[in-house]
C-alpha cells in the first residue's frame, strides 16, 4: 500500500533521528549525561534527536505546534495541528547500551490524535497509524492480541521511582495484584514501545502512571487502530495529557481494571 503524504513526512523525521541515534549509540562517555529527575535521564543524543525531527518537521509543515520532551512547546500559527515527539522513548536503556528504545512521534488535529510513527532503529521495526486507516508494523496490517483470559495474558507496565513516594507505592502494589491475576509481567523501559506492541499483540496489555503525554501520544493511536481499547486508568477518554493508560482488547481491558482496582 503507498504511504499517505504525513505518513511519509513523520517517517523521514524519524529515519532521520535513528541516524542520529544510532551514531550516538554505545557512546555513552561522550553523550554529556545530566539528571532531570531521580530515574530521568537526558543527553546530547536525546538533544541531537529531537533537533533532527523538528528540522524536518518544520521544514514540511512550517505552521505546525511543537510539543517535544527536551526543547517543550513551540507555537505555530496554524491552531489546528501539534506534534507531540519523544526523540528517545527509553533513554535510561540507550546509556546502558540496550538496544530497546524508540523515536515516538504523534499528530494532533483540533486534539484527536491522527498520526503515529513508532521507530526502533535497533530492529529497524516502524510501527506507524493514521486515524481510520489502521495500523502497521513496516507493511504489515496490525491487530492487538485475542487473548480474552487474564491468566493467559502477558502484560507490561513502567514501575520507576517519581516524586512522590505515596504513588510509587500505589504503583508497586499494582503490579503486585497484576502479577497475581495474569501470566507475567514486562518491563521494557520504553512506554511508547509498549503501546506498540500492544497493538502488534505481542504483549496481550499495557498500564502504567506518571506518563508524559510524548511517551503515549502516537502509541494511543496505534492500539486504537489497532483494534484495541485505550483509556486512562480511571477508565476515562485518553489524551496524550491524561498521565496514565491502560490499554488492550476490550476483554482483557476489563479485567485488567478490575484486577487493578481490587488495590
Ligand atoms: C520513559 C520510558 C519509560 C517510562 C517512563 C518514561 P524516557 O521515557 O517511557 O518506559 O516508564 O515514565 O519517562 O524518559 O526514556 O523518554
Ligand atoms: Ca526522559
Ligand atoms: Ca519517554
Ligand atoms: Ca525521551
Amino acid at each position: 500500500m503507498a504511504q499517505s503524504a504525513l505518513l511519509t513526512i513523520m517517517t523521514a523525521a524519524a529515519r532521520k533521528a535513528a541516524r542520529s541515534l544510532k551514531r550516538d549509540f554505545g557512546e555513552v562517555e561522550n553523550l554529556q549525561v545530566s539528571r532531570k529527575g531521580p530515574a530521568d535521564f537526558v543527553s546530547a543524543a536525546d538533544k541531537r534527536a529531537e533537533r533532527a525531527i523538528y528540522e524536518e518537521l518544520h521544514k514540511s509543515r512550517p505552521t505546525y505546534s511543537f510539543l517535544m520532551e527536551e526543547g517543550g512547546e513551540i507555537e505555530g500559527t496554524d491552531g489546528q495541528h501539534r506534534w507531540i515527539i519523544d526523540p528517545l522513548d527509553g533513554t535510561t536503556n540507550f546509556l546502558h547500551s540496550i538496544p530497546m528504545f524508540a523515536i515516538s512521534i504523534g499528530l494532533e488535529r483540533n486534539g484527536q490524535m491522527v498520526g503515529g510513527v513508532i521507530y526502533n532503529p535497533i530492529t529497524d521495526e516502524l510501527f506507524t497509524a493514521e486515524r481510520g486507516k489502521g495500523a502497521f508494523l513496516n507493511n504489515r496490517r496490525l491487530r492487538v492480541s485475542g487473548r480474552v483470559h487474564l491468566a493467559d495474558a502477558v502484560a507490561v507496565t513502567g514501575i520507576k521511582q517519581t516524586a512522590s513516594a505515596r504513588n510509587d507505592a500505589t504503583t508497586i502494589a499494582e503490579a503486585a495484584a497484576m502479577n497475581a491475576a495474569c501470566a507475567g509481567i514486562r518491563r521494557t523501559g520504553s512506554a511508547a514501545l509498549d503501546l506498540a506492541y500492544v497493538a502488534a499483540g505481542r504483549f496481550d496489555g499495557m498500564w502504567e502512571r506518571d506518563l508524559a503525554p510524548w511517551d503515549i501520544a502516537a502509541g494511543i493511536l496505534m492500539v486504537r487502530e489497532a483494534g484495541g481499547l485505550v483509556t486512562d486508568l480511571s477508565n476515562k477518554e485518553i489524551k496524550p495529557e491524561s498521565g496514565s493508560v491502560l490499554a488492550a482488547n476490550e476483554k482483557l481491558h476489563a479485567q485488567m481494571r478490575k484486577a487493578l482496582k481490587a488495590v
